[in-house]
């Protein structure tokens, strides 16, 4: 129940969204008028619905996606969705585990690409390799969504059948960074007049880490805070990670940390553990904040032991995934410019955090 609706919100809000940002504003094609329907599936309804349905796409409607990797939590909920949506719809759907390693996804699309699907939802490993990504679609014709490593606009200008849909991460960073500044004490725990804290960081070459890297101390330093980074370290997104990267900031700064600043959820939950192993209470002697939403994390807001997360709306994102992919079916066309769609980012704190669980 709590998923239809999440759902159905989702798409009322990307209707908002295409209509409100304008996200498609160089589209040739017809945006507020999407194909309904482009169902090949077997099991559903047996062979020649294609052939039924006069906006199928030619060749019928399979669609390959491709994953960084799987072993992700927030990419986890993301491909569920991405799925769910497209078989609900009667895609024939392959998704693939690119196990974080670039020249293994360039070989999952070259497989796609031979196989001759319809379209591709690409999430990059490395977004240093969207210019080769791009290439390789280009030149094989396929519709492509790059979902979550945002490449830039040049980059995107080289295909007009390539769209990105994700979420403007600098948002997320300015989040985290006014969660801080709601508190209390605003951070400043012992009232020396500065804020010390930690950045546990997700993977450097993603532009998601580097922007809530710098967006979350921006804020602070916009309301006129003094800050200090005691230590800024790689987590690449990973629960463990952020585990001992707390544990060894907390042996080694102890009470001097007041904020830790943790990319994302997971690593936010891995910290909480070396918190509360330190004999730490989060929102009385130190504070956490994530960003993500996953329900782990949900759950420590309600409980008080994390100050604040950030929705990084997966159904959002998928569901916006689709209905571009539809367009791009449809025969819609992107100019350079306006080929980045943005499903919105929510602050998440102990009073709205329950509408959030999945
Ligand atoms: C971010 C998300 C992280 C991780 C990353 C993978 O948007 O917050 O948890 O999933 O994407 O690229």
């Amino acid at each position: 129940m709590k998923k239809t609706l999440a759902l159905a919100l989702a798409v009322v809000m990307s209707l908002g969204l295409l209509a409100g940002c304008g996200g498609n504003g160089g589209n040739s094609g017809n945006t507020s008028n999407p194909p309904a329907n482009n169902s090949t599936s077997q099991d559903q309804s047996g062979s020649g619905v294609a052939s039924s349905i006069p906006d199928a796409p030619e060749g019928g409607g399979t669609v390959g996606v491709c994953i960084y990797k799987f072993d992700d939590a927030f990419m986890t909920t993301y491909r569920n969705s991405l799925q769910e949506i497209l078989k609900g719809k009667g895609y024939k759907v392959t998704v693939v585990d690119g196990n974080n390693d670039q020249a293994k996804q360039n070989e999952q699309i070259n497989t796609f690409i031979t196989q001759k699907v319809d379209a591709l939802i690409i999430n990059p490993v490395m977004t240093s390799a969207a210019d080769q990504i791009i290439g390789t679609v280009k030149e094989a014709g396929i519709p492509t969504v790059l979902i979550n490593r945002e490449p830039t606009a040049e980059q995107m200008a080289a295909y007009d059948k390539l769209v990105y849909v994700g979420c403007d991460a600098a948002q997320s960073g300015t989040f985290q960074g006014e969660l801080i500044l709601e508190t209390a004490n605003q951070g400043d725990i012992n009232g020396d007049g500065k804020i010390s804290y930690i950045m546990i960081q997700g993977d450097p070459e993603n532009i998601d880490a580097q922007l809530r890297t710098e967006y979350s101390v921006q804020a602070l330093k916009d309301a006129g805070k003094e800050v200090e980074q005691l230590n800024l370290t790689r987590g690449d997104w990973d629960r463990n990670r952020g585990q001992e990267i707390a544990a060894n900031d907390l042996a080694q700064f102890g009470d001097k940390i007041e904020v830790i600043f943790c990319n994302n959820d997971d690593m936010a939950i891995g910290a909480l553990q070396s918190i509360q192993q330190a004999g730490r209470k989060v929102n009385e002697d130190i504070y956490l904040v994530g960003v993500d939403a996953l329900d782990a994390a949900l759950n420590e807001v309600m409980n008080g032991n994390m100050t604040g997360t950030v929705l990084n709306d997966a159904v959002g994102q998928a569901t916006e995934a689709v209905n571009q992919m539809e367009l791009l079916l449809s025969g819609t066309t992107y100019s350079s410019g306006n080929q980045s769609v943005y499903v919105p980012y929510v602050k998440v704190t102990p009073d709205n955090a329950k509408d959030f669980v999945k």
